[in-house]
C-alpha cells in the first residue's frame, strides 16, 4: 500500500510523493556499527548496535583505521539483524537514512556506501543525515516526546552544544565547546585515573561513591550568560591535582571523579537552563552519550522542576550512537522531499555549525 505524503507535490514531474513509512537507518560515524528500522519517524521496530569498545580499549581511544575495518566486518550482519528484529521484510522498507557526517571519514564511508548500494539495488529513496541532527531527534523516539520548540543540550564524545530546536529539521546552535567535548573530557580524566576507555560510565559509577566537595575544581562557565563551553581547563586542573597529590589515584580516586563530575554537571545544567530562560521555553532535552550520566540526570530533574521546566532525556539505549535516531531524522527529510544522489559525499566536520539546517 503506498503512503501518500501530506507535503506538497515535490517530485520532478509534479506527482505526489510517496512518503516512506519504514525507514532503515545506518550509523557508522565513529566506533559503533548500528542499524535500525523506524516506522513513521517515531516507532522503533528494531535497533541494533555493535560496539567496537573491545577493539579500541587497549589503545585508550578510537583508532580510525581499525574502526573502519570493524565497520566493514559488522555492517552486513548488523543490518541483517535489524531487519530480522523489525519483523518486516526488506521489501517493506520504504527509504534509507544514513549518517553523512560529522565523523571519521573512513568509518562514514562504510555506512554510506552500504546505504547507497542497498537503496539503489532496491530502487529506494535514500538520504544522508547529519549525526548531530540525529542526536537531537533521539528524544522524539520516546513515548512522551516534547512538543516543539525545546532547548537541547547535546553532549557526546565529539560534540557539546546548546540548541534551540524548532522542528526535526531545524535547530539553532546557541553555543558550543571551544575545545574538548564533555564526553572527551570524561574519557581523558578516566585515562588519567587509570580507568581505561571509554571513561564516561566508569567515572559516573565511581563518582557516586566519592565526595564531590572534597576538591574544589573551578567551574568553567566562561561568560555565564553565553552558551559556549570549555572543558580543557578543567581537564588540566584534574591533571595538576593528580601531579601534586601523587597518592590521589590510590586514596582519592572516587573523590576526584565526583569533584570532576560535579564541575561538568554544574556547567552543563547552568547553560541548558539559562537557554530555556532566554528562549522562554518550558521544555529542555539532553541528548548524546553524556545524557546517560546519572549525576546529570538526577541534578537536572531537580533543578528544572524548581523552575517549572519539563525535562526530556532519551532512554539510555538512545543516548549513545544508534541508528534509530538517524532513521527518525531521515524520515522527516525524505518526507520533506530531500533525497541524496549517487555523487553525494560524506563530511568529517560540521562545516557550518550555526545551524543544522544546512545539511537538510
Ligand atoms: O554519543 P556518543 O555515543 O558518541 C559520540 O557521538 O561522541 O558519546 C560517547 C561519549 C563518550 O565520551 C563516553 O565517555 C560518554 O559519551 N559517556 C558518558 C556516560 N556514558 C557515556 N559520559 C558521562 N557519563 C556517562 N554515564
Ligand atoms: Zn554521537
Amino acid at each position: 500500500m503506498p503512503f501518500l505524503s501530506t507535503a506538497p507535490p515535490g517530485g520532478r514531474d509534479g506527482q505526489p510523493q510517496i512518503t516512506p513509512l519504514n525507514i532503515l537507518g545506518i550509523e557508522s560515524s565513529c566506533d559503533e556499527t548500528a542499524a535500525a528500522v523506524v516506522a513513521d519517524g517515531r516507532r522503533i521496530l528494531s535497533s541494533v548496535v555493535a560496539s567496537q569498545i573491545e577493539v579500541h580499549h587497549r589503545y585508550g581511544g578510537v583508532v580510525p583505521e581499525l574502526a573502519s575495518r570493524a565497520h566493514i566486518e559488522a555492517m552486513v550482519p548488523v543490518v541483517r539483524e535489524a531487519l530480522r528484529h523489525s519483523g518486516i521484510a526488506a521489501e517493506n522498507i520504504q527509504g534509507v537514512a544514513v549518517t553523512q557526517g560529522p565523523g571519521l571519514v573512513g568509518c562514514l564511508l562504510v555506512g554510506f556506501c552500504f546505504a547507497k548500494a542497498f537503496a539503489y539495488a532496491r530502487g529506494l529513496p535514500w538520504v544522508g543525515v547529519d549525526h548531530l541532527a540525529g542526536h537531537l531527534s533521539s528524544v522524539l523516539l520516546s513515548d512522551d516526546p516534547p512538543d516543539f520548540p525545546y532547548v537541547a543540550l547535546l553532549a557526546s564524545g565529539g560534540h557539546t552544544g546548546v540548541y534551540y530546536v524548532q522542528s526535526p529539521l531545524q535547530a539553532e546552535l546557541l553555543g558550543q565547546t571551544r575545545d574538548d567535548a564533555a564526553g572527551e573530557a570524561y574519557d581523558k580524566v578516566a585515562k588519567m585515573l587509570g580507568l581505561g576507555y571509554p571513561g564516561g560510565a566508569v567515572i559516573d559509577q565511581l563518582a557516586s561513591r566519592g565526595n564531590a566537595d572534597s576538591i574544589a575544581f573551578t567551574r568553567p562557565y566562561l561568560e555565564k550568560d553565553r552558551f559556549d563551553f570549555s572543558f580543557s581547563g578543567l581537564k588540566t586542573a584534574v591533571h595538576r591535582y593528580l601531579q601534586t597529590h601523587p597518592d590521589a589515584i590510590q586514596t582519592q580516586q572516587a573523590d576526584v571523579a565526583a569533584a570532576f563530575q560535579a564541575a561538568v554537571v554544574d556547567v552543563l545544567i547552568h547553560k541548558l537552563l539559562h537557554a530555556a530562560a532566554i528562549k522562554k521555553c518550558s521544555k529542555a532535552a539532553v541528548v548524546g552519550g553524556v545524557a546517560a550520566n546519572t549525576g546529570l540526570r538526577r541534578r537536572l530533574h531537580a533543578d528544572a522542576a524548581r523552575r517549572g521546566i519539563q525535562v526530556y532525556i532519551p532512554d539510555i539505549s538512545l543516548c549513545g550512537d544508534n541508528a534509530a535516531m538517524i532513521a527518525a531524522t531521515g524520515f522527516h527529510l525524505l518526507k520533506s522531499g530531500s533525497t541524496s544522489t549517487i555523487d553525494t559525499d560524506v563530511y568529517s566536520r560540521n562545516t557550518r555549525p550555526e545551524t543544522l539546517r544546512t545539511r537538510v
